[in-house]
């Protein structure tokens, strides 16, 4: 292997500069050529390409977004598509690729090793937290503490107007984003999708918590969890069974992807960046590079695709018997 191409892909996660970073510096370290291609996929097809040294990465640590950009590409989808990229890195000599990214990418990255027995090693990057093979993806612990201080705010003017806010958190069809940050701001439910309530239930614990003396309450909602209602349906649908209630929404959206990443997103993706590198170097391919017990791991990309990183059961006990 003499260079490495490194992109990032799909929702760009705080952390992923640290990312780019490592595995550049790794592989000057290395004695090896670095390339950075711009706008994931989609730049590999159109030749975005940028040679890139210890230098070029100079100050990005603590930046969140991605200096490389980010994109969902189409035409990678097709064959026509990747055989496009492939020539492309083979035109500049790139023998080896780090995807940084989510299942999408990953999805991605292992159809273009098939196809053409190009070496790829994936890097968890997404706020979602939602990829089997590690315990942290890049971006999640910084989006965990961006939600907390968002919800810390709330909670004063929720207080202070005796209301209830339903606080819509990120995280497409995972619930680790609200749990762990329900928790952290002192929510008073947690809506998840890989556990469904029930609207009953929901009704019955806000009138619990009314009864017990509570005169503001913080409900925080997934968005992936529906439970066959948007965050404003669920609003009026609390609304017209206890009027007592003064109710509103706040949808935290795109800011819980941004912001600089936390000291355990740039210590995270300095450990990922060099695994990703070095096992290249190693000569493996078609792996994600995790963290699984603060030991950094290797999954087939193939599992992280497929499986999911489950939901902490102990967490929802540990929820429930705080909103006592
Ligand atoms: O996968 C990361 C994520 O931020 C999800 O939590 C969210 O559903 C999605 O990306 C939003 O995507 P977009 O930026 O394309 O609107």
């Amino acid at each position: 292997i003499k260079k490495i191409g490194v992109l990032t892909s799909g929702g760009d996660a705080p952390g992923m500069n640290a990312a780019i970073r490592s595995v550049v510096r790794t592989c000057a370290f290395h004695g090896i050529e670095c390339i950075g291609i711009y706008r994931g996929y989609q730049g590999m097809i159109e030749g975005d390409f940028k040679e890139m040294g210890p230098r070029s990465v100079n100050n990005i640590i603590n930046k969140g977004g991605t200096i490389l950009k980010s994109a969902r590409s189409k035409e990678f989808t097709t064959p026509e598509g990747r055989k496009k990229a492939f020539d492309n890195l083979t035109k500049v000599g790139v023998d080896a690729l780090v995807v940084i990214g989510g299942d999408g990418s990953f999805t991605g990255a292992e159809i273009f090793n098939n196809e053409f027995g190009f070496p790829v090693m994936g890097i968890p990057g997404t706020i979602d937290n939602d990829i089997f093979g590690t315990s942290h993806t890049l971006g999640y612990d910084t989006a965990l503490n961006t939600v907390i201080e968002c919800i810390d705010k709330i909670r004063d003017t929720a207080s202070s107007h005796n209301r209830l806010f339903f606080v819509e958190v990120m995280g497409r069809d995972a619930g680790h984003i609200a749990l762990n940050a329900g928790i952290g701001a002192g929510a008073e439910e947690i809506l998840i999708p890989e556990e469904d309530l029930g609207l009953d239930r929901l009704l019955e614990s806000l009138q619990k918590s009314k009864a017990s003396g509570k005169s503001s309450s913080i409900v925080v909602v997934a968005e992936g969890d529906k439970m066959g209602k948007n965050v404003f349906e669920l609003k009026d649908y609390i609304e017209s069974h206890l009027p007592e209630y003064d109710i509103r929404v706040s949808v935290l959206g795109h800011m819980q992807r941004g912001g600089a990443p936390s000291c355990f997103d740039r210590v995270l993706a300095s450990r990922l960046g060099v695994k990703a590198v070095e096992s290249i170097l190693e000569g493996k391919s078609n792996f994600m590079v995790g963290i699984l017990k603060d030991e950094v791991t290797l999954t087939p990309l193939e599992q992280a695709i497929k499986g999911h990183y489950p939901i902490d059961r102990e967490l929802l006990r540990v929820s429930d018997i705080m909103s006592t």
